[in-house]
């Protein structure tokens, strides 16, 4: 029997038929299930997951546990588990889930704390506050860890910093690196679900609309695609030059925030940095401008300096903050800054998260077979995995793609060729 801290276990039903309806998106999870529930990697162990509690996440759960493995599991945003796949987790697959939408600080922590509490050998993280929290355990705790996992391009920043400072206790493998991962999740995922939490949130007309994204990385690009392809006008801000210039010759407006911030109608944060917009731009918005972040945490938008310029703010639909300045003008809030995919939609689409969390199972599986071999440090997806999971990703799309002829390998192992 499952220990777990859920919103209702009356959920349940509802819950698994969410967690089958992505499973049927999901055939490479499935597959790695299935080996893992002959060959059982994790038999006898423990695992400790810290993600985004969604049918996608349950699908990942499952596949551990059919490998043998105890799963232990808390949210990764206190907005974004789905209730009724924590109570279907809980209730019918006896997971140790511990994880309730919109829970405060308070449970956040104490739900990663009951997680580590079961002494995980592997940890696996999106965001960094798992692990960031089993490094302010004793270095014993962290000796048994053989080694965890990182999901999004905000944890791995923080691991770099951390590992940098030469204070990693044990491997990380960095999974958002993996190709197969930040090439589809961020940019496809990412890309779709900001929309689709834009247009739940707002039902707003996008097309003429002026969009600013914020940043150009994987996860922007996606946003800046998906809602060009709606019709609207898109605008990039960026602080990095080169892609800057791929923004420019991708076919987007590229200009300072200052200068955006007056140009927008709604403005997209997805940088992993902090106060990208701050009061000097809600100063100088438009009336009527709306706000929402897609980063990892609620930092991108300056709450504080919006509040501090308002002299009113109320909930005026589910999901949608209006903000009173005192010179009479309106800003709208989305999902309280929270990622808006997860808090005002489902997060990315099955499909996408079937690679996601293939590599993340498939980087459990590397970890506990070379437990004590791979010294304390962060790392990429091995090679053979990222490969592998592109080629079941095809074979499941029933696409099949050419090898090369020998006289090609020949050629392009030779230097004798030329003009
Ligand atoms: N991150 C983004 N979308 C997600 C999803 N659907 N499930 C788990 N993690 C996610």
């Amino acid at each position: 029997m499952a220990e777990f801290e859920i919103r209702d276990r009356g959920l349940v039903d509802e819950g698994v038929n969410r967690v089958e309806w992505a499973g049927r998106e999901m055939p490479v999870l499935l597959s790695i299930r299935e080996r893992f529930a002959q060959s059982h990697p994790f038999a006898g162990l423990r695992l400790g997951g810290c993600l985004h509690v969604t049918s996608e996440t349950a699908n990942l759960a499952l596949a551990l546990q059919a490998g043998g493995a105890e799963v232990f599991l808390c949210a990764s945003n206190p907005l974004s588990t789905n209730d009724a796949v924590a109570a279907a987790l809980a209730v019918k697959y006896g997971i140790h889930v511990h994880a309730v939408r919109g829970e405060d600080r308070d449970a956040y922590y104490r739900h990663l704390e009951a997680v580590l509490s079961a002494r995980p050998s592997v940890l696996l993280d999106d965001g960094a506050d798992l692990i960031s929290q089993a490094h302010r355990r004793d270095e014993a705790f962290c000796r048994e860890v053989f080694g965890g996992t990182e999901e999004t391009t905000t944890g791995v920043i923080r691991f770099r910093n951390l590992a940098r400072e030469g204070r990693l206790r044990f491997p990380i493998v960095a999974v958002n690196e993996a190709d197969t991962k930040h090439l589809f999740d961020n940019r496809y995922g990412t890309g779709q679900s900001t929309i689709d939490g834009l247009l739940r949130a707002t039902n707003l007309l996008l097309a003429g609309r002026k969009v600013v994204v914020a940043g150009y990385g994987w996860c922007s690009r996606g946003i800046a695609q998906r809602a060009r392809g709606l019709g609207a006008i898109v605008a990039v801000t960026e602080i990095e030059p080169v892609r800057a210039l791929e923004a420019l010759m991708d076919g987007f407006l590229v200009m300072p925030s200052l200068e955006a911030a007056r140009f927008g109608d709604v403005f997209i944060t997805a940088t992993g940095n902090r106060s990208i917009f701050r009061a000097e731009h809600f100063r100088v918005m438009k009336s009527g401008a709306i706000l929402a972040n897609s980063g990892h945490f609620d930092v991108e938008i300056d709450i504080p300096a919006l509040a501090g310029l308002s002299r009113a703010r109320r909930l005026i639909r589910d999901q949608v903050e209006e903000f009173e300045l005192s010179d009479g003008r309106r800003l709208y809030l989305l999902a309280q800054g929270r990622l808006l995919n997860l808090a005002a939609a489902e997060g990315h689409p099955s499909a996408v998260m079937d690679m996601s969390f293939a590599n993340q199972a498939l980087s459990a599986e590397h970890l506990v077979k070379n437990r004590g071999r791979i010294k304390p440090g962060l790392y990429p997806v091995p090679e053979e995995i990222d490969r592998e999971v592109a080629r079941l990703k095809l074979a499941a799309s029933g696409v099949e793609i050419d090898r090369l002829t020998p006289d090609q390998e020949k050629y392009l192992s030779s230097w004798q060729e030329g003009t």
